[in-house]
């Protein structure tokens, strides 16, 4: 299968999905990487890989990008922009996204990067984690595919929480991407079913 990754930033996640491609993990390959930011080093990241790398923030123009690099799935990896319905509907239960928390906590508008774990110190909670899922209309709405979990520590910082989450996110991004791509995912409604 063909992948697209959009970033916007250190691109970590698409690290991660690009090494599990490598080693055959991931049953696909990464055909091009799209980020919104110039100075992305995830950009980097894809040009070290021989991967085409763009900087593109015109929406239609990276929807066109997609089509003509006959694109299978998308992943949003550390992609920081709300994608519009169009695109969503272009690429129905094709898009997937990763978020640093168990969804529906602590998502949405205005919750990304460490404003995540800063958000979940403040509050209190004692386990957090990531959350993978098919994008839709909204912010961090879509099915959820697979979730995981992080203790949060008497002692953390945002940092050193987003440190444990990001571990956990890169885990559970490569499964459901592979299991993608053995197309191993079943989505009914709001509900995802893995046959295994
Ligand atoms: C991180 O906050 C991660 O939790 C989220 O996007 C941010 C950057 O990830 N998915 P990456 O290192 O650019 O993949």
């Amino acid at each position: 299968l063909n992948i697209g990754v959009l970033i916007s930033g250190g691109g970590t996640n698409l690290q991660a999905i690009i090494d599990a491609t490598l080693s055959g993990e991931i049953k696909g390959n990464v055909k091009v990487v799209i980020s919104n930011k110039e100075d992305a080093y995830g950009l980097k990241r894809a040009r070290k890989s021989n991967i085409n790398a763009i900087y593109e923030t015109n929406e239609s123009n990276i929807i066109n990008i997609l089509k003509e690099n006959k694109i299978d799935l998308i992943v949003l990896a550390g992609y920081l922009k709300i994608i519009n319905s169009n695109f969503v509907n272009e690429f129905k239960n094709k898009i997937i996204n990763i978020h640093p928390s168990l969804i529906p906590s602590f998502c949405g508008q205005g919750y990304y990067g460490e404003k995540v774990h800063q958000a979940v110190i403040d509050y209190g909670s004692k386990i957090t984690g990531a959350t993978v899922h098919f994008v839709d209309e909204g912010a961090d709405t879509g099915p959820i595919i697979m979730q995981d979990v992080v203790r949060v520590r008497e002692n953390d910082t945002a940092k050193s929480l987003a440190k444990r989450v990001l571990k956990i996110e890169h885990e559970i991004l490569i499964r459901s991407v592979s299991l993608y791509c053995e197309k191993k995912l079943n989505v009914q409604d709001r509900r995802v079913f893995i046959n295994e």
